[in-house]
């Protein structure tokens, strides 16, 4: 273990394990966005922040903030953030552990007796993960002038908007614009590399070249639904049939499009609902959502063109009809920047750490923060590589290594980042 780093590497594990005790306790480790738990978690991030000297707020896109005034406003805000909300039996790092990081960089920093130029600023991000509503980084959109009204009318299965539940946690629709940043001159966050690339190369940490583009698309089948004994096979309006074969194509196509070779290409159908789900009943309806991700755009647009006319063709077969073939989301894939991945590498050989460039599978609030400040991030190791499972695991070191990074660059950036901004402050 490194001892000799600028942090505090047990103050910062116990917050990890704070919040993430903060979970619905038969499926651990489960803090949804918009929930009780939720809020809860977030009422418990607040009285963190504010014990570390953070002036506290939520802005009108929902996202916590904690602020500590630099020497020169004028400069502008150096922020480091992530998300506290999981994905349904989710682990105890995804997100919290770059929440964990900004605090205890700011209470690091307090204790050094150090006051940056720059303001600081901590940003837990809104609903990083997809939400019931069917959106992800709604904070991170929020904030970059990226979340517009289509995406406030979606609603969850109860039937209650986006836009009624970002008022729930604190939130304004009505008054979005007021969280649109221009005076942000450097965001960088810390995240779990969610993949086994450190770990088998027994490196502390990644710094990210660049996050993939995301694009989802919803498709629904509408068929009959009708006696599954005494319905001929013949006669049948089997939305199932339909949405199975849709399945496999998108893993038939997305296996062809990765195999060309050049460019990183997934795409994965995690939500497949069907109506009305009885063992004795022909599926009279189903949804599902697909998830694609590449590093060039262009092969998204071939994949969800194939699968436009696969899906509908599978459909007629079916004898249903496809009511809905729609993009919820899409955003482009993007780079890091080039002097804050710079800093950062810096910061890994100051510590003598060892580190590596390394591109992102996974979305990240940093891809949207990417749109109105340069933003970089570091990548710190988990087990396997495992995330998105109850047994994601990141060791206290390991994780204290990748905060010690973000603290070196954001010292050495304080001094680097130029010294006269673009936009005004807001
Ligand atoms: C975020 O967790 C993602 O879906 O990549
Ligand atoms: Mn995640
Ligand atoms: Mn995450």
């Amino acid at each position: 273990m490194k001892t000799n780093l600028p942090l505090d590497a047990d103050r910062l594990w116990a917050d990890v394990m704070a919040l993430a005790d903060i979970t619905d306790p038969v499926r651990p480790y489960t803090r949804r966005s918009f929930t009780a738990l939720f809020l809860e978690g977030r009422a418990w991030l607040a009285q963190r922040f504010a014990e570390a000297g953070l002036v506290t707020r939520i802005d009108t896109a929902g996202n916590l903030i904690g602020r500590i005034e630099g020497n020169n406003p004028e400069l502008g805000v150096i922020a480091i953030g992530s998300h506290s909300d999981t994905v349904p039996s989710g682990g105890r790092f995804d997100g919290i552990a770059g929440v964990a990081t900004g605090l205890e960089i700011v209470r690091a920093l307090r204790q050094s007796g150090a006051r940056l130029d720059h303001t600081i600023e901590i940003i837990d991000f809104l609903a990083e993960e997809p939400s019931e509503y069917g959106l992800s980084c709604v904070g991170s959109r929020g904030m970059t002038g990226s979340l517009d009204g289509k995406m406030l009318d979606l609603t969850e299965p109860g039937g209650e908007t986006l836009r009624d539940a970002l008022r729930r946690v604190g939130g304004n629709p009505d008054r979005l614009i007021e969280a649109k940043r221009n005076d942000i001159s450097a965001f960088l966050e810390l995240h779990i590399e969610q993949g086994i690339v450190l770990e088998s190369r027994s490196l502390d940490v990644g710094v990210v070249t660049s996050i993939v583009g995301i694009r989802r698309i919803e498709i629904v089948f509408q068929g009959e639904a009708d006696h599954a004994g005494t319905t001929p096979m013949a006669l049948r309006h089997d939305a199932l049939a339909a949405a199975a074969n849709t399945v496999a194509a998108v893993r038939r196509v997305a296996e062809q499009l990765a195999a060309e070779g050049e460019n990183y290409f997934v795409a994965t159908v995690g939500i497949l609902t069907v109506e009305p789900s009885a063992s004795n009943i022909v599926p009279g309806r189903c949804r599902l959502v697909i998830d694609a991700r590449t590093t060039n755009p262009e092969l998204t647009a071939r994949f969800v063109g194939t699968i436009d006319l696969e899906s509908a063709a599978h459909a007629a077969a079916a004898k249903v009809t496809r009511p809905k073939f729609e993009t919820l989301s899409d955003g482009p894939p993007v780079a890091c920047d080039p002097d804050l991945r710079a800093a950062l590498r810096q910061g890994a050989h100051d510590l003598g750490l060892g580190e590596m460039d390394l591109p992102s599978g996974a979305g990240h609030d940093a891809a949207f923060m990417s749109r109105i400040a340069p933003s970089a991030m570091v990548f710190v190791p988990c087990r396997k590589g495992k995330s998105h499972a109850p047994e994601e695991w990141a060791d206290r070191e390991a994780i204290a290594a990748g905060a010690a990074v973000i603290y070196q660059a954001v010292r050495a950036l304080d001094q680097s980042l130029p010294r006269s901004r673009g936009g005004e402050a807001a």
